[in-house]
């Protein structure tokens, strides 16, 4: 994606958020892109799994890594508990340096993380890299209908853009190509749910669960893989 497409705006909660121009959408809520990301992926997405599980070693795959916020929130309060952290970030464009700095998503994380978040986010592209002791960062340089793994996954955070923009990424087949890197029991969340979404994730051996909304949406999906 070419970086002239690209706008830092504000949203309501303070904290920026991209406007993709050649999309006509934001990448986070304009209620709030902070509490979007700790809400629907962090709290609802990994520290479910965490609370159902107790388990001391995460792996999570995020499909739309864009600016990092999601795994910045997610690395920070993995060190913070010793959860031990291997993400992967499935991402078509990755942003520049300049941009990601822009962000100001540093006051949400600890100065070391920030940091080395910034260092690496260029090296990370198709090759892992340790942050810390506890976090390790894989960005997948592809688009999803490319992508392959070895690994499965614990929790997928569900992070494209919305169906009325980019409505590929919400297709049986698109929602497939994820879902089955997820380990039986794992979660998937997303920001937003539909009748068609509900009707895919059955379809692919999820239960599913309307839960509360991030500030500004009633009401989010999560879903467990049977
Ligand atoms: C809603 S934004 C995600 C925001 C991101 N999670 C963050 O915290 O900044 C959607 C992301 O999906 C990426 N994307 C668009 N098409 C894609 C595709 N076919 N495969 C993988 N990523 C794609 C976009 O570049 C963008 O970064």
């Amino acid at each position: 994606m070419d970086s002239q497409y690209l706008r830092l705006v504000e949203t309501a909660d303070g904290s920026k958020t991209i406007w993709n121009e050649a999309v006509g959408e934001h990448y986070h809520s304009r209620h709030g892109a902070f509490q979007e990301s700790e809400h629907v992926f962090l709290k609802s997405g990994l520290q479910y799994w965490q609370e159902r599980t107790g388990a001391q070693k995460v792996a999570v795959l995020e499909v739309g890594f864009g600016t990092g916020l999601n795994f910045l929130l997610t690395a920070d309060y993995c060190t913070n508990t010793n959860l031990n952290l291997n993400y992967c970030g499935i991402e078509a464009y990755p942003l520049n340096n300049e941009l990601l700095g822009q962000t100001g998503y540093g006051k949400y994380v600890s100065e070391g993380l920030w940091k080395s978040f910034l260092e690496n986010y260029q090296q990370a592209l198709n090759k892992e890299q340790a942050l810390n002791n506890n976090c390790r960062l894989k960005i997948a340089y592809t688009k999803l209908e490319n992508f392959v793994s070895d690994s499965l996954f614990d929790v997928l955070y569900f992070d494209a853009f919305a169906a009325v923009h980019q409505p590929e990424m919400w297709s049986d087949i698109a929602l497939e190509l994820c879902c089955r890197y997820l380990k039986p029991g794992g979660v998937f969340v997303t920001y937003a749910i539909t009748g068609n979404l509900k009707r895919s994730m059955k379809a692919l051996g999820f239960s599913i669960e309307k839960a509360k909304g991030a500030p500004g949406k009633r009401e989010m999906l999560r879903a467990v893989k049977l």
